[in-house]
């Protein structure tokens, strides 16, 4: 086994289009290029972007994705209409390298409820938008949506005619996370077996999603029987329960390539910042338990584990930490560090800034440094983090005071800052956070409806600092929110703006866009 050729298997990465179907976690474009740029440095072959034909802000998003981004293959998703397409094609004009990505689903249960179409309808729709398709893309991916419960006879039938109209990549999605690994392996040796050219001159990917937490091994399985294209997500977020998680499957073909004889070319070491930024941004919490990038990955509780440990790491540990980016938390500086050294410090953690953007991350620091004893490597990523993301600042915190007493509703009296100028008001309510949140409503006369609300902390020890993700919706927009501070209450009233600015930075676009 060892002497065989290793293959490499291509990482498509939908972090940015079924990640991002997850609810509340949709992404600004500023966003969408923050996370490129991180996928960019994460190595990965192809980033779908999104679904261009949704929104023009959408097409915008990918644009500049394109414009920012140059490495990897940049692909929009479509259905199969024309329109769809020329969306796509208007949303990657600028890429570098691109592909269109068409689905149309194949299942009986999809033909029958959902388009309402025989079979030779779906293979004759299939046919001809994949060549309308060809006419702007050399790169065309098809996906024949619920493949895994297709039958077998007509999932190979319509892949056969979308290679022959010229799909260079043949995705088979598990569409509702149903198959079982042994499955799904078959019948990815069964496509193999009956259109050869798959996994050789065409790209056999697969797409699995995690309904029976099932979507990593479906995806190995398939990659041991001939797919040589696996997409996945960061932290596996995505429709319902979720995709593949890209650092799951990297990992497992990196650990055990012994049985895989596969490889990625995956940045090991970007695989933790990758993690946190996405999600800072969707303000999805990591489970602590999750393989790989969760809190407690790396933990050891048991004294036991923990002697085994100190005498040899690999007795309970099968990945270095170290070898996924995972530095344990540093005391990195306090109050007395300087300029220097805070500079330094960044650029060890992979984070450039220009100099007007440190000046203001080294004032944040000097703050953070006076309220908290030691500050940590991940303080640092969330004050930087924090300060890059480029919301306009239509509402500003400006001072925060809480009056409560035993027995009494907790008083909240905010002062935003709004042009200059500071507006205040006074409220009570359920709890400190209630009683904010209807301050700030007072204040700025947008009424926000809470639907989630979670506290972690980024460091460990009692002055760690807290950071609180928010899902707010705004009449029908849903935004998520986050905040960082030594300060729960402050944290939570940061998120709240920051959702809020997002809300007014939509308002403002809108009323002067010309479409
Ligand atoms: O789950 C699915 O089937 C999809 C397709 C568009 C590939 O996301
Ligand atoms: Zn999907």
């Amino acid at each position: 086994m060892g002497s065989q050729k290793k293959r490499k298997v291509y990482i498509f990465d939908t972090t940015l289009r079924d990640g991002e179907q997850c609810p509340g976690a949709s992404l600004t474009p500023d966003e969408k290029v923050e996370v490129a740029k991180q996928l960019e440095r994460l190595n990965v072959d192809i980033i779908e972007g999104g679904f261009p034909a949704a929104s023009p802000g959408e097409i915008e998003a990918l644009q500049r994705v394109s414009k920012a981004v140059t490495k990897p293959v940049i692909c929009g998703l479509s259905r199969m209409l024309a329109k769809d397409i020329d969306a796509v094609c208007e949303a990657l004009k600028f890429a570098k390298r691109k592909r269109l990505h068409v689905f149309l689903a194949t299942s009986k249960i999809h033909r029958e409820y959902k388009l309402k179409k025989e079979k030779s309808e779906i293979l004759k729709l299939a046919v001809q938008n994949i060549k309308y398709g060809k006419k702007f893309f050399k790169d065309v991916e098809f996906s024949p949506e619920d493949a895994a419960r297709t039958e077998h006879e007509f999932l190979a039938e319509v892949v056969q005619a979308a290679v022959d109209t010229g799909a260079t990549t043949i995705n088979i999605p598990d569409t509702v996370g149903y198959s079982l690994p042994v499955e799904f392996g078959s019948l990815i040796a069964f496509l193999v077996k009956r259109i050869p050219v798959l996994g050789k001159t065409v790209n056999l990917s697969v797409h699995c999603h995690n309904d029976l937490g099932l979507a990593v091994a479906n995806s190995l399985a398939a990659v041991q029987n001939g797919a040589n294209q696996v997409e996945c997500t960061v932290n596996g977020i995505g429709e319902r329960a979720g995709n593949a998680s890209l650092e799951e499957i990297v990992m497992a073909i990196d650990t055990r390539r012994d049985l895989m004889n596969a490889y990625t070319d995956i940045h090991l070491k970007e695989i933790t910042k990758s993690s946190h930024l996405v999600s800072h941004l969707t303000g999805l919490v990591v489970q602590p338990n999750k393989a790989i990038v969760g809190r407690n990955a790396f933990a050891h509780e048991s004294g036991i584990h923990q002697d085994g440990i100190i005498k040899m790491r690999e007795t309970y540990e099968i990945i270095d930490p170290k070898r996924i980016g995972l530095s344990v938390s540093e005391i990195v500086m306090g109050k007395h560090s300087g300029r220097h050294a805070f500079r330094e410090r960044l650029e060890k953690l992979g984070i450039k800034l220009t100099q007007t953007q440190l000046n203001e991350a080294f004032a944040r620091f000097k703050k953070l440094a006076d309220q908290k004893k030691y500050v940590f490597d991940q303080d640092l990523e969330a004050i930087v983090e924090d300060q890059l993301s480029e919301i306009p600042e239509t509402w500003k915190f400006g001072y925060l005071k809480i009056t409560s007493e035993t027995g009494m509703r907790p008083q909240a009296t905010i002062g935003l800052k709004r042009e200059g100028k500071t507006q205040a008001a006074t409220s009570d309510g359920d709890g400190p956070v209630d009683a904010c949140y209807k301050a700030i409503e007072k204040i700025t006369g947008m009424k926000g409806r809470l639907s989630h609300y979670a506290i972690q902390s980024v460091t460990s020890g009692k002055d760690a600092l807290g950071e609180v993700n928010i899902k707010i919706a705004f009449g029908d927009r849903e935004v998520g929110g986050r905040g960082t501070s030594t300060d729960v209450i402050e944290a939570s009233v940061k998120a709240y703006l920051f959702a809020l600015n997002k809300v007014c930075a939509h308002l403002e676009k809108k009323s002067t866009s010309p479409i």
